[in-house]
Parts: structure tokens; sequence; C-alpha cells
């Protein structure tokens, strides 16, 4: 198969759960990996992540190496109990306990001190760790069957978009881990929304799709810190790992002649250029493929990455996006865009 860097040669086993039977199987098999200490990828209700054990240094060092991700960038911690979550930290800051009890489980990561025994490469030696307790029913249920909290970052490769299927995982890592389990398409399809509670008030670091109306209404107050602070709050902030191959412009435009306008304004082939609309769709081509995304933010989000990732397998070179409303319940997908745009 060809992969998004060459010719990736799938080695890994594919686990399917579609089945009570296959679910638990993969359940099984996932687990009996995790604990030899190997990496494995696994669904989640975000993206796919790339999991070990979160208390085994060896196995944590696994999956820096598969993705090539700098040791500086800090990875989340996978629990699937309230013990579990209390099992990881030093301290549970009330604002903690009331962002758990209003969103987990679900796509929220909180940052709070650390215990001792969560090893020091999670943490990129920081003395936080980021703590989440999925929803998705598979992750739970390895995570219950392993009995520890398991450390996953997204499954890419460092600098490449976050898989949001297991065909996605396959292209990436195919070639260097044991065992994709394929839940599906993601639900929620971007990754979580990251929150710092260990000052008050809290920061949000990452925008998702809990946004920051959903936690000041719980919390009171939540600061967000802005990637230009000049404050490296969370390492990830300023990593280009959202970007598609294609070089990825956002624009708007109100009627056909304006599309036009900025059709020919962009440099390059324009069968190699492919856009996503998802308000004004533009009447005619003019470009090699015109995909039409749902203009509701959740459905948006459920479907970004895989576009990203189609156009990259088709040989896109430039993918125009049409800019998305500046409204809170779009933040999380105007920030993966930015960022995908300015490569920052
Ligand atoms: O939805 C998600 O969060 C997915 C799924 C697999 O759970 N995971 C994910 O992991 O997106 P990753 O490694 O791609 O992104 C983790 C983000 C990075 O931006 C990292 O810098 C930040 O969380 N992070 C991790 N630990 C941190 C810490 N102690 N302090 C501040 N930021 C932290
Ligand atoms: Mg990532």
């Amino acid at each position: 198969m060809r992969g998004e860097s060459g010719d990736v040669r799938i080695t890994a086993e594919v686990a399917s759960t579609h089945t009570p039977v296959l679910f638990r199987a993969a359940v099984e098999r996932a687990a009996e990996l995790l604990k030899a200490g190997e990496v494995v990828a696994l669904p989640t209700e975000t993206v796919y992540g790339l999991a070990a054990n979160a208390l085994d240094p060896s196995a944590i060092s696994r999956i820096y190496a598969a993705k090539n991700r700098p040791a500086t960038n800090p990875l989340i911690v996978h629990v699937a109990s309230g013990e579990l979550a209390a099992s990881c930290v030093s301290e549970w800051p009330s604002a903690a306990d009331r962002l758990a009890a209003s969103f987990w489980p679900g796509p929220l990561t909180l940052v709070v001190p650390k215990a001792d025994r969560i090893p020091a490469s999670i943490t990129a030696g920081g003395p936080t760790v980021a703590i989440r307790w999925p929803s998705h029913p598979f992750m739970q249920a390895v995570i219950r069957a392993c009995g520890f909290p398991l450390a996953a970052p997204s499954a890419n490769r460092a600098n490449q978009i976050s898989p949001t299927t297991a065909q996605h995982v396959l292209r990436q890592l195919g070639d260097r881990i044991p065992l994709v389990v394929d839940g599906g398409p993601c639900q929620v399809g971007i990754e979580s929304t990251v929150v710092d509670v260990t000052s008050e008030p809290a920061h949000l670091l990452r925008p998702g799709m809990i946004h920051e109306e959903s936690l000041a209404a719980v919390l009171g107050e939540i600061r967000v810190s802005r990637r230009t602070d000049g404050v490296l709050r969370s390492p990830g902030q300023f990593q280009k790992h959202y970007a598609p191959k294609a070089k990825l412009i956002v624009r708007s435009w109100r009627n056909a002649a304006e599309y036009q306008a900025v059709v020919a304004s962009l440099v390059g082939a324009p069968e190699r250029l492919h856009v996503l609309a998802h308000d004004r769709i533009p009447p005619e081509p003019g470009a090699a493929q015109i995909s039409v995304i749902p203009h509701e933010p959740d459905a948006y989000a459920r479907a970004m990455y895989a576009e990203w990732h189609r156009c990259d397998e088709c040989g896109a070179e430039c993918i125009l996006v049409e800019a998305v409303p500046p409204t809170p319940a779009w933040r999380a997908i105007a920030d993966r865009l930015q960022r995908a745009a300015t490569g920052g």
C-alpha cells in the first residue's frame, strides 16, 4: 500500500471490533501486547491513539520511536476510572473535580500535578501530567483489561495529520507497530480539549469540541493561552502536527466571481487544487475536486482530517478551504485550520 512518506509495507495485524466476539478477542489481543510492553494503535472517540503502558519507561520509549516524536513533547495518560486517575496524580484541584464531573468520560484532557509513579518520559521531565478518561468503549475495555493507565498520543508520525480511521494509521505506522485495532471512523474527529488546572484560573491549552464557553460555564472563568503569549505552556501548541502535505490555504468568497478570483490568485496547477467548501459551494470546478463538508461544526470536525488525508493520498498540491464562522462552536476547527495553514 502506498503511504504518505513512500511505500509502507504493512506488517501490522489488524483486529476488527464490529461483533461482540471480535470486540472481546481484540481487547484480549491488545491487552496481551500492552502487558508485554508493546505499542498498539487503538480507536478513541477523538482520534486513533498509539498506546503503551504508562508506567513502563521502555514501552513509552517505543511510542516516541514509532512516531519520531521529540522527547520534549509530553504524552496524555488515559484512564477508565476515578481511582486510576487518582493514582496518576499528586494533587487533584477542585477545578479538575468539577470538569471531570461534567465532561468525563469524554474528549477533555486535564493537566494536573503528577504522581511519582508516572515516569519522567511521559511528562517530558515536567511536574505535571495530562490525564483523559475517554468515552470510547473499546479504549475503556482495554484499560480495564490491562489494569494500568495507557499513554497514548495520536497515532500518526510526528508532523503528520492525526488519524481518524484504522486505514490512516496503517498508512503511517503499518510497518512499525504489531497491531492496529479497527473501531471504525472516530466520532469526534479532532483531538481532545486540553485544560491546565494547576493554576487559577485554569488555562485552555488546546481548543477542542468541548469549547471555552462550556468550560467557563463549569469553572466560572477560564483563560485562553494564545500561541503568541511567548510562554510555552504546552509544547504541542507550537507543533506543526496538524498539517497535510499539500499547502493548505483558507479563504472566503461570497459568490462565484469571488471564488474564481481566489482560484486565479493561487499559484500552481489547477488539476492539483482541491477545494473543501461547506457553505458557498463553488458552482464551477476551477479545481481538480470540490468536496462539500457539512455546515455544522460537529459533523465538520468528524470529516475534516479524513478530507485532508484523502487530498494527500490523491497527490493534491494545494487545498483551498472555505473559511469557517468565527463563533465558539467552530473555534477548535479554526485552530486546526490556522495551524495547518501557517505551519505554526
Ligand atoms: O484526543 C486526544 O487527546 C488524543 C487521543 C489519542 O486521546 N491524543 C492526543 O495526543 O492528541 P497528542 O500527544 O497528539 O497531544 C497531546 C497534547 C500535546 O499538545 C502535548 O503538548 C499536550 O497534550 N500535553 C501533554 N502533557 C502535557 C503537560 N503535562 N502539560 C501541558 N501540555 C501537555
Ligand atoms: Mg498529535
